[in-house]
């Protein structure tokens, strides 16, 4: 038995030595250790023996359990040890190898316009507000002195929500002056960047939704020599100071009396010809019409509550997308929205 027990202890040592896996392990120790195993069968022999042999042998198969265990739980640690090199050394990460670079993205050239508009309005005392798109037709016609019948107020020309006309898309930024101006007492000077909507087919220089820059002042003799003062310092701002521009009659019914500002072509310098023909940013015009202005209606400003009386103001509404075309030298509305980083990047 002793015998044994010594061949088991041998057996045992060397086998475990080379197992090399967990499983492999697990095995053997069900082998050796288990109810089934090798010691409990020598163990189950003990009955054969004497009384004075009995504690010896349970001593001896005790300290070879022991070693064995011993043993399994030291060659454990090691292929868990050598498992865990194994998986470090195959996920390894070279952390000196450079990175996928990432590209950068920069402003659109549309709000790189807006910015600098902003920027100068602001330096010259204008407040920015923001306003809904989603419009009450009160604000969007009605209070800005529109009558019932007003052709720009046709379903074929802006879209409605409501079966009753009452809510819409706003066609352009006029409502913020209402919505202004019905909050606050003069002096009042902002300025009004945003989204409108009109039922446009997009070609060229149109498109169902752009943007416009509505600008507001009012106070005591606000006169119309200060609304040319402030566009012309705006389009010299950024045209350049050898810009040149016009001011035409025009009609609006919110403002009385009404203008529209223009821009010499930048392509035809005002010729209305290219290399002999008709020039393709102004069609032979020679202008871009930039946009519309006055002197703000007296029904207008007594609908808000202020004195036309006592008080005068002018108002204008540019098309951002048409200054940035003229500023940026884009020559189709269309590639503005399309964002085409081919064509964006070059801004
Ligand atoms: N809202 C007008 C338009 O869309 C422009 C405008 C604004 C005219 C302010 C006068 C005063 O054409």
């Amino acid at each position: 038995m002793k015998e044994q027990l010594e061949q088991i202890r041998k057996e045992a040592l060397a086998a475990l030595e080379q197992a090399a896996t967990p499983a492999a392990l697990e095995d053997l120790r069900v082998k050796l250790l288990g109810k089934k195993g090798a010691i409990t069968a020598v163990l189950k022999q003990m009955g054969k023996l004497s009384a004075e042999e009995r504690p010896v042998m349970g001593q001896l198969a005790n300290s070879v359990r022991a070693e064995i265990e011993a043993k399994l739980e030291d060659c454990k640690t090691k292929i868990h040890a050598a498992a865990l090199d194994q998986k470090l050394a195959s996920e390894a990460i070279d952390v000196t190898i450079p990175g996928d670079p990432v590209s950068m993205g920069h402003e659109h050239p549309m709000s790189q316009v807006l910015q600098e508009i902003k920027d100068m309005f602001v330096g010259m005392g204008y407040q920015i507000v923001d306003g809904p798109e989603v419009e009450l037709a009160s604000y969007n016609f009605t209070r800005l002195n529109i009558g019932e019948g007003h052709p720009s107020r046709d379903r074929s020309d802006t879209f409605y929500f409501a079966d009753d006309d009452s809510v819409l898309l706003r066609t352009q930024t006029s409502p913020m002056q209402i919505r202004v101006m019905e909050n606050a007492k003069p002096p009042i000077c902002i300025l009004a960047p945003g989204r409108v909507y009109r039922k446009d087919e997009a070609d060229a220089t149109h498109s169902p939704m752009f943007h416009q820059i509505e600008g507001l002042v009012i106070d005591e003799h606000i006169t119309m020599g200060d609304l040319k003062g402030a566009l012309v310092t705006l389009m010299k701002k950024i045209y350049g100071q050898d810009a040149v521009m016009r001011f035409r009659p025009h009609h609006f019914p919110f403002t009385e009396p009404s203008c529209e500002m223009d821009m010499q072509c930048h392509k035809c310098h005002g010729t209305g010809e290219v290399d002999g023909q008709v020039c393709s940013t102004c069609h032979g015009e020679g202008w871009i019409e930039l946009l519309g202005a006055g002197m703000v209606h007296p029904n207008v400003l007594s609908g808000c509550g202020i004195d036309p009386e006592k008080y005068s103001g002018f108002a204008f509404g540019m098309g951002l997308e048409r200054m940035a075309m003229g500023r940026m030298k884009i020559n189709d509305l269309r590639l503005i929205f399309d964002n085409d980083v081919r064509f964006l990047n070059q801004f």
